[in-house]
């Protein structure tokens, strides 16, 4: 096999800040737990960038190094955090409502870390998130003029805490369902929008272009288009900032992918699929209003149509039924039960069923998914990859591809192209899996 040459990458030194659009229950318990890992109080359990190995070379070889020790990535040290929200809480006030940790054990020890961060005035119009009203907003005559206030923001924030580089993930509330349309298309048309205030604008497209007109790479972790449009894609492309999203795969998604790629590959059929959560944290609100929820439930049907490929296995699939439901229901809080009722079919068409309750805490999910974003999309801006980070597509339900492609949701071929993404960078051989080294056939 030939060498692979390593990625000519620059060194992750200086301080990387992260600023997470939205400070509610996710951001909050990313950075706290981020604190918290720091000061050896609590371990990032669910983050590869932190726990996670690689094989590199043949299973001889005994090669398996920390992912965090085999590419160059900020360390959590180097970390420092802001974040944009329309409700004025600090991190420690939002901490303590979302009620995700525990207050004596994991809230007040970091209490004075937490104060600090108080939320910069976001850019927030309620006809977006129906059901939150916000009073900690900026205020501009256009859009364009709170874009530019924005990169102000980024600009002042990097200057303020002597950061080296910068990166931005969206962890605010989704946005009502909106469809690409004329004003995505160019930046000629997006600019003249922002101008005219066009309703197709919505907050978070101004944070994407904000970060990109900035060189800061833009990680979306809710299911609105944002920087999944083709103007923005082009902008980052062309100014060489790595974007991606979108909504972050986090409980019943990440079961979906796992569970309907096995029933593909032993050729079960699925006859249907009912899934139900239950959910009482402030998103579990905002989801509550259809339009918002609209948005949610295409990225979570959209997942089977591609890993089934029922245009290939008619017979299989073409008759699937899939049902998607999202309950507000304060009483459990952050701690969301996802309940899915699949109906299989197998020999001769017997049919058979599985049912899984999946007990979670949605926060506790997602913040190690914010942390890894924050690492690996500052090290594809640091290895020059820019515009869409399809590798990265193990983080979300609905992953942004090149134009043209169909996404790839199959949880364990998003890890595989991950690690073989790693390895590709650092000039290390791709893992097939072939060996047929090791066949007695192939040693003459
Ligand atoms: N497992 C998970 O928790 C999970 C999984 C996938 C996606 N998500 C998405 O992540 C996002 C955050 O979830 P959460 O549980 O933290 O919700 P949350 O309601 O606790 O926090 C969202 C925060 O965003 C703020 N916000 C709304 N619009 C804003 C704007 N324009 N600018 C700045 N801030 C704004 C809100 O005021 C709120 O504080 C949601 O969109 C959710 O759908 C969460």
């Amino acid at each position: 096999m030939a060498e692979a040459t390593a990625r000519n990458i620059a060194p992750a030194q200086g301080k990387l800040g992260v600023l997470c659009v939205g400070l509610g229950a996710v951001a909050s318990t990313f950075i706290a737990g981020v604190e918290l890992a720091r000061r050896g109080k609590a371990k990032p359990f669910g983050s590869l960038t932190q726990l996670a190995t690689i094989r590199l070379g043949p299973r001889t070889a005994s090669r398996t190094p920390l992912i965090k020790d085999f590419v160059p990535l900020a360390k959590l040290e180097d970390l420092v955090f802001g974040a944009w929200d329309p409700i004025p809480d600090n991190a420690y006030e939002a901490c303590l409502k979302c009620g995700v940790f525990d207050k004596h054990e994991h809230v007040e020890p970091i209490k004075g870390f937490l104060q600090r961060l108080e939320p910069m005035p976001a850019v927030f119009d309620q006809h977006y998130v129906k059901r939150l009203e916000g009073i900690n907003v900026k205020k501009g005559r256009t859009k364009r003029e709170l874009a530019e206030a924005l990169r102000k923001d980024i600009r002042d924030f990097k200057t303020k805490h002597g950061c080296d580089r910068m990166v931005v993930v969206w962890c605010a509330s989704t946005e009502i369902f909106i469809q690409p349309g004329p004003a995505h298309q160019t930046l000629e048309a997006f600019e003249k929008a922002m101008d005219e205030n066009d309703v197709t604008i919505a907050p978070s497209m101004l944070y994407g272009y904000a970060a990109i007109m900035e060189n800061v790479p833009f990680a979306n972790g809710a299911p609105n288009l944002t920087v999944d449009i083709p103007v923005l894609e082009k902008l980052a492309r062309e100014r060489g900032v790595a974007i991606g999203g979108k909504d972050f795969k986090t409980g019943q998604t990440m079961i979906k992918t796992v569970l309907s790629p096995m029933f593909k590959a032993r050729m079960l059929g699925v006859a249907g699929w009912y899934s139900t959560n239950i959910l009482g944290n402030r998103d579990g609100e905002v989801l509550d209003d259809p339009e918002s929820f609209k948005t949610k439930e295409e990225s979570k049907l959209g997942v089977l149509e591609y890993i089934l490929q029922p245009a290939l296995y008619p017979d299989l699939y073409a008759n699937l039924y899939h049902k998607v439901r999202i309950n507000y229901y304060p009483p459990r809080g952050d701690n969301k039960e996802g309940w899915d009722n699949i109906d299989i079919f197998g020999w001769c068409g017997y049919p058979m069923q599985i049912k899984v309750d999946f007990l979670c805490r949605d926060s506790i999910l997602a913040a190690p998914l914010v942390l890894d974003l924050a690492l690996f999309f500052d090290l594809a801006q640091r290895a020059k990859m820019p515009g869409v980070q399809e590798w990265l597509s193990f983080y979300f339900k609905s992953p942004q591809v090149a134009p043209g492609l169909y996404p790839e949701h199959d949880l364990f071929i998003q890890h595989t192209k991950l690690k073989n993404t790693l390895r590709w960078m650092m000039g290390e051989e791709q893992i097939t899996h072939l060996g047929t080294e090791y066949y007695e056939y192939g040693k003459e």
